[in-house]
């Protein structure tokens, strides 16, 4: 099972042969100039919430590789508009899909496509149908909803950000991987813009000092989990 970052919250998780894509923003990230858009293949897409930060690739990566794209249903909606037919739309709750089951749930945040149309609710995902199982928070601050995860599934491990200012930062995600039960994080959404740069090594320390791994991913960098 493998990680590969494409910059910000934007990943592809490979496992059972497929490839999921999450949170398609690699144009207009300056840090991911070096990411060629046309190579990320895609089985699945899963969506967490409509800021362009989050979508700026969806409907051009979903056009041209096909994939099933997984979201809240006003996304669904508004990508249908853009003449993308392989969507699932979903709101909070468990599905079961062919790679098995998923979860989408809240995340406290907001959420408007980057045209202002309404994006619905924004969350997160929990991935039971993966060799391993793990959780991708979204955009979200700490939340008592997350002490609710491992009732569901014991976490390999989860992707949560530590940039701060629009999500949590690295000492809420200290907090919440204990809500959550899982010590090995990926932090996601820092240094993308000037609100969230972090000291990467201070960062990892407070992890380290909490008795928990933090793997703050190169951009182009894949990791075997
Ligand atoms: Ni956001
Ligand atoms: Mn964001």
């Amino acid at each position: 099972m493998k990680f590969t970052f494409y910059g910000h919250a934007c990943f592809v998780i490979e496992t059972g042969g497929k490839k999921f894509l999450f949170d398609p923003f690699i144009s207009g990230n300056e840090l991911a100039k070096d990411i060629d858009i046309n190579s990320i293949e895609a089985d699945y897409i899963l969506v967490s919430h409509g800021h362009g930060d989050h979508v700026a690739d969806l409907v051009s990566i979903a056009k041209r590789t096909g994939a099933l794209v997984i979201a809240a249903y006003e996304i669904v909606e508004w990508v249908q508009k853009q003449g993308i037919t392989n969507a699932h739309p979903m709101n909070f709750g468990p599905f079961n899909f062919d790679f098995g089951k998923l979860h989408f749930l809240p995340a406290w945040h907001s959420s408007v496509m980057p045209d202002g149309v309404y994006g619905g609710n924004p969350g997160g995902f929990l991935m039971h149908g993966a060799e391993r199982k793990f959780y991708y928070s979204g955009d979200t601050c700490l939340m008592m909803d997350m002490q609710l995860i491992p009732r569901y599934a014991k976490l390999d491990f989860a992707i949560l950000p530590v940039g701060g200012n629009f999500t949590m930062d690295a000492d809420d995600a200290i907090i919440a991987s204990d809500f959550i039960q899982c010590n090995k994080i990926i932090g996601i959404h820092f240094d993308t813009f000037g609100y969230i740069k972090i000291d990467h090594e201070k960062t990892k320390e407070k992890f380290k000092a909490a008795g928990k791994e933090l793997i703050l991913p190169k951009i182009g960098e894949s990791i075997e989990l």
